[in-house]
């Protein structure tokens, strides 16, 4: 292992509630670790957006905010950033990843259209559905093989593209969605090979790619290291050729952008830009600004170059991950191989096969894992998943997923030692526990304020 490319200049304590403080915490929570308090957290490994620390470049960057309305000087920072790194000719910054995709779909999707991607994300696809779209998943099969060790199970079958385009007809193809290091299916990169085969593929049919390039650093980096041919590339290289096969991305920069907040809508059709600018004044703010302050912008335009130049940052991130995940192998804890980007997942349905999917299996173990060890994580399964707005069925993904996410540069190795002991402990256990029940269902995006209790 090579050893962090920073050293820590500041520290946030944290503190570990007793077993006893846990079970009540959790009961008040509903059994959600979206409700737990966090002061009540000991590692937060919910989620590697927002949760970044920022590099001390990156704070003095804080200080030089030019907060005025119109025009402030870094958007320009900004701007001149996407260009240098992505390439794309324009840039709406919004407050993060969601604030983008609301003004894409609304501006390119029409009612009854299909939107095919490589597999869903929560917020992506309920804009696409707000929009009056229907998300369609085109990724490859081993995708939804936890098992599979496919280097690239984030890369697009062409055949359920092709076969999704005749049926549909070209015209009723909004753009292909297409996510860098794919959440849903535990951080897994495209290969470059396949995404220039996509670009011939819609170009026959006129078709617009749109890349969520929330994790494009992480996917370079496995281009990189996994891809013949790209060893000796630059990462900046590797995004920039990304972009250049795409039409345009929205990103949220909470993730690779190594900031708290932040996100934009990037493109290089000037008449979208032009609706684009219209529609971001009405919801988040002036063209200029996006629902951020100027500060944020110039942290966020620190971070994308930070990210992007800094090789090592993203190369030691994934190996913190790998090694955590090779931690939870050696105990035969059922993870989905190969191990992601931004965290490990382990596969519920393997952990809990008692359970039945009805009964809430990765749900259930999240808070088992809090109830052990403090340690908070997220569901990434049928509670995600949420119903057809169609039929109000409950959609029954084929990953059952707890998604234990690495925040970039917050903890160290005796922590990540910390909580394989404790998912180590859950998973000796396992046989008595038990599934849970849903109580109260949001409408939207119902996993992150769902109520469960356990059952009897
Ligand atoms: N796209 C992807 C692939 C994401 O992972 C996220 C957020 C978004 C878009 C939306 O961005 O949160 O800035 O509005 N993912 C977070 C997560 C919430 O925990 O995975 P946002």
């Amino acid at each position: 292992m090579f050893p962090p490319p920073y050293k820590i200049k500041a520290v946030e304590p944290i503190e570990c509630p007793s077993q006893e403080e846990r079970q009540d915490i959790l009961k008040s929570a509903h059994y959600n670790t979206f409700l737990l308090p966090s002061s009540k957290v000991y590692l937060d490994f919910l989620t590697d957006s927002g949760t970044t620390a920022m590099s001390d470049f990156q704070w003095a960057g804080l200080m030089m905010g030019d907060e005025a309305y119109a025009g402030s000087l870094n958007f320009e920072h900004l701007e001149q950033c996407i260009r240098d790194i992505f390439g794309y000719r324009y840039i709406v910054p919004t407050h993060q990843g969601r604030g983008a995709e609301h003004i894409l779909s609304q501006l390119t999707i029409r009612k009854g259209d299909i939107v095919p991607g490589n597999m869903y994300f929560t917020t992506t696809k309920i804009h696409q559905e707000l929009a009056g779209g229907e998300f369609s998943d085109i990724i490859i099969d081993e995708a939804h093989d936890p098992s599979s060790e496919h280097p690239f199970k984030g890369n697009v079958d062409f055949k359920k593209c092709e076969a999704l385009i005749k049926k549909h007809t070209p015209q009723k193809i909004s753009y292909i969605s297409h996510e860098a290091c794919v959440n849903m299916a535990g951080g897994q990169p495209f290969s470059l090979e396949n995404l220039r085969e996509l670009r011939e593929l819609t170009n026959h049919y006129k078709i617009k790619i749109y890349l969520d390039a929330t994790r494009i650093v992480e996917n370079a980096h496995f281009i990189k290291v996994r891809e013949k041919g790209y060893e000796k590339y630059p990462l900046v290289s590797i995004i920039r050729e990304i972009c250049s096969l795409t039409d345009g991305c929205t990103m949220s920069a909470k993730k690779d952008g190594l900031v708290n907040i932040g996100g934009f809508l990037a493109m290089n059709d000037e008449e979208l830009f032009t609706q684009a600018k219209a529609m971001v004044v009405i919801y988040e703010g002036l063209h200029t600004y996006g629902g951020l302050a100027g500060r944020d912008l110039e942290a966020m335009a620190r971070g994308l170059y930070e990210a992007a130049t800094d090789e090592r940052i993203v190369a030691h991130r994934i190996q913190q991950v790998q090694e955590f995940g090779k931690s939870l192998l050696k105990a035969d804890i059922p993870i989905v191989k190969p191990i992601g980007g931004h965290g490990v997942f382990l596969d519920a349905k393997r952990f809990l096969p008692h359970l039945s999917q009805d009964m809430f299996p990765a749900q259930t173990l999240t808070a088992e894992i809090y109830l052990e060890c403090a340690v908070r994580a997220m569901e990434r399964g049928i509670v995600s998943a949420g119903r057809n707005p169609k039929t109000g069925e409950n959609y029954h993904p084929s990953l059952e997923l707890v998604r234990l996410t690495i925040p970039r540069r917050v903890y160290t190795q005796e922590h990540l030692e910390y909580a394989a002991q404790g998912i180590g402990q859950v998973f000796q256990r396992r046989n008595k526990i038990r599934g849970l029940k849903m109580t109260f269902e949001p409408k939207q995006l119902r996993f992150f304020q769902a109520h469960f209790e356990p059952l009897r």
